[in-house]
């Protein structure tokens, strides 16, 4: 049974997803044993009581300093035995403290084709206005491990969605939502839980 612990920050329909595939046998072997927030408003914490799965809020602004806070998310994620760390609409920073407790075991939900339109300042509804503005035609989402960087770890997977002429930012989350994240992360999952992932010179082979 892969443990997992997800990090939200907001709505949580990434969440949901993972959920909606633990309940529908989609994702077989796999458990959420935790939800941690850093937003105390989180409506995903509220999908998570509505499963009973344990949650918490653990946000840095109750922490002296950022070691401090990733010292205490770290250990609790120890305490919950947790296998894999989902971040799934999470916007803190995650630093060393808290990776090297987890490398290769940390991954992200990127609403964009990595690595268009990602890095410091690209998250939520400015990445699709960034999306528009540029003029592409294509667009979508990544699911990648973290590292020490912003949205440049190894690549699990990505969907593409096409940019509509008529495509307001809103718009266009809500089908790079619908039609790519909420599709790619429960699937990456999957992938780690029946050990099909491996990572070769910092690129993912997709064990068939
Ligand atoms: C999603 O677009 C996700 O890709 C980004 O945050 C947004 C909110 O996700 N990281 P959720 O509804 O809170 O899962």
């Amino acid at each position: 049974m892969l443990r997992i612990g997800v990090l939200i920050s907001g709505s949580g329909t990434n969440l949901q997803a993972i959920i909606d595939s633990i309940e529908s046998k989609r994702l077989k072997n796999v458990s959420i044993v935790t939800v941690i927030s850093n937003n105390k408003n989180a409506y995903g914490l509220v999908r998570a009581n509505n499963y009973g799965i344990d949650n918490k809020v653990i946000s840095p602004k109750d922490f002296s300093n950022k070691d401090e806070f990733s010292r205490c998310l770290k250990d609790y994620f120890i305490e919950k035995k947790v296998d894999l760390v989902v971040l799934a609409g999470y916007l803190v920073v995650l630093n060393d403290i808290f990776l090297e407790a987890f490398s290769n075991k940390t991954i992200n939900i990127h609403p964009s084709l990595i690595p268009s339109f990602c890095g410091a300042g690209y998250y939520g509804i400015n990445v699709h206005e960034a999306v528009l503005y540029r003029g592409v035609k294509i667009t979508g989402a990544t699911v990648h491990f973290v590292d020490s960087g912003t949205d440049t770890g190894p690549i699990i997977l990505q969907k593409a969605v096409p940019v509509l002429p008529n495509d307001t930012p809103e718009t266009l989350q809500k089908r790079v939502l619908e039609e790519a994240e909420w599709e790619i992360l429960p699937k990456a999952i999957n992938l780690i839980a029946s050990n099909k992932i491996k990572i070769n010179d910092n690129k993912v082979i997709i064990l068939e």
